[in-house]
């Protein structure tokens, strides 16, 4: 079993401590940890916004949250009890020093504690918060600053976020929130690789035919409808999350699990993804919005309704991206993500290549090339696909069955909340699982390429009903390159 090691004492400060990040996430994920001992008695969580309030109408508002957002089965009295003793409220204005002053008096005491800030607040204060906390002299030996997405809209405002934030803040101190790299699935993929002697030798062009990496959502945009139409797909979802994955599946054998050891070679994964111009945009992309539909057989509106405004925004987007490397030339890695499609499912899929000659009869079947599903949310497992003879005395019938390891069923335990991870690797002070600045700035080279290319190929939203798997360029992508997707049935 792995084992709950207990971080050291703490003040962790979050900006934006009444917003619903953290409400929903960053506050029930603390209380799971404190439920699991891992908090000494006198560490604190201080919530901090413009929001009027005094420590004890925190503490309420608290309790709702973790009544709304975790199980009733998690809501331990006694550790309810130690955890609202941590609990302190302090209103903030961030560009206002009183706030900062008061802060500084009731918080800036030890220089031996974790100090962090998280700032859940928009990236637009990212900035000023970091001057603020600098020139009120809360930078200690142990102080660390989270940043949540979305780091910029671009790589020009990325890079802006990222140097005021680093006039401040020394990299080692910045911790750059990608909530996928938290969830469990994503880090078995270290394990699935590096761990596995038989699947390194074929993890390559000469093996695989290609990857594909969907991650669909059955939610619309929700109450951030106004926020997503500024943002879109591409920069909510690939720009991080889809290549951080392509990233993880495609990097070489680090040296170690060492953070830098790591992001040294995502980020050569970057560096090596062709870039997509305006002449290969409309092959290499596909552009959707959803239009009314039905999910599970519910009407649902379509984006335009929901905004109430006209938007080229892509509520849907596949990308073919190709990696110009020596291990992964002419392999090309699909990605898509959208909302309203089907259902919510993230899965990686690792096509290997058909075999080279076959010595079966043609009425022995098609032969089916192994297939490598990954799947990281919901019903997290893998499965392998294999080909095998049907059993019986006729002739010989070929049929593709499935290995198929499924966590649940294997693990009796819960699968954590990302935040949860990530909350605790920060005040550890592990910077492996989030993103180094480097990475951020090349990430944010190839997609801001696309969306170039995009404007300047005059390439538009292509509707799709909601609840289907997208626009019709989507299928016509891989149908291109004479492949298809793979659809699960999760
Ligand atoms: C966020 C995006 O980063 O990830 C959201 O901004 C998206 O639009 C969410 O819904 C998906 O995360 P998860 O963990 O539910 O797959």
């Amino acid at each position: 079993m792995a084992e709950f090691v207990p971080v050291s004492a703490f003040d962790l400060i979050i900006v934006g401590g009444t917003g619903d990040l953290a409400q929903r996430k960053l506050l029930p994920s603390l209380f799971r940890r404190d439920c699991d001992n891992q908090f000494t008695d006198d560490s604190r969580i201080v919530g901090a916004s413009r929001t009027q309030m005094d420590d004890a109408a925190f503490v309420q508002m608290v309790c709702k949250a973790l009544e709304t957002y975790l199980s009733e089965e998690a809501l331990d009295d006694a550790v309810w009890k130690r955890f609202a003793a941590r609990l302190h409220y302090q209103v903030l204005d961030v560009p206002e020093s009183a706030g900062w002053q008061s802060l500084q008096q009731r918080f800036g005491g030890s220089d031996a504690r974790t100090r962090v800030f998280y700032l859940a607040t928009i990236p637009s204060l990212f900035g000023e918060t970091s001057r603020q906390i600098s020139s009120h002299g809360l930078i200690n030996g142990h102080t660390r600053i989270v940043l949540e997405k979305p780091v910029g809209r671009d790589r020009e405002t990325a890079r802006e976020i990222n140097d005021a934030v680093g006039e401040h803040f020394d990299e080692s101190q910045i911790y750059r929130i990608d909530h996928y790299l938290g969830k469990e699935t994503v880090q078995n993929l270290s394990a699935l690789r590096f761990a596995n002697s038989l699947l390194e030798p074929l993890w390559n062009r000469t093996h695989i035919d290609h990857v594909q990496i969907t991650v669909s959502e059955h939610i619309g945009t929700g109450n951030r409808t106004q926020y997503y139409n500024r943002s879109g797909a591409l920069r909510d979802m690939v720009q991080n999350h889809l290549l951080q994955l392509l990233c993880l599946v495609a990097m070489e054998p680090p040296l170690s699990l060492y953070h830098d050891d790591v992001r040294n070679e995502k980020i050569k994964v970057l560096k090596a993804l062709r870039p997509i111009t305006p002449e290969t945009v409309k092959r290499a992309t596909a552009r959707g919005q959803y239009a009314a539909g039905a999910i599970n057989g519910e009407a649902v509106p379509g984006y335009i309704d929901e905004l109430g405004d006209a938007s080229d925004t892509e509520t849907f987007v596949a990308v073919r991206a190709d990696i110009d490397n020596w291990r992964w030339s002419d392999t090309p890695f699909y990605l898509r993500t959208g909302k309203r499609l089907p259902h919510k499912a993230s899965e990686i899929v690792i096509q290997f290549s058909k075999i080279s000659h076959s010595i079966f009869p043609e009425s022995a079947g098609e032969l089916e090339a192994n297939r490598l599903i990954i799947r990281l949310q919901p019903n997290e497992g893998m499965m392998l696909t294999m080909a095998t003879k049907e059993p019986g005395p006729g002739n010989f019938q070929l049929r593709s069955l499935p290995l198929n390891l499924s966590f649940n069923e294997t693990y009796d335990v819960r699968y954590p909340d990302a935040y949860e991870r990530l909350l605790m690797e920060v005040l550890r002070g592990n910077p492996a699982l989030f993103m180094r600045r480097d990475e951020v700035d090349s990430a944010w080279a190839w997609i801001d390429q696309i969306i170039e290319s995009w404007r300047d190929a005059k390439m538009g939203v292509q509707s799709y009903v909601a609840g289907t798997w997208g626009p019709s360029d989507s299928v016509v992508l891989l149908d291109r390159d004479d492949r298809a997707w793979f659809q699960s049935d999760l």
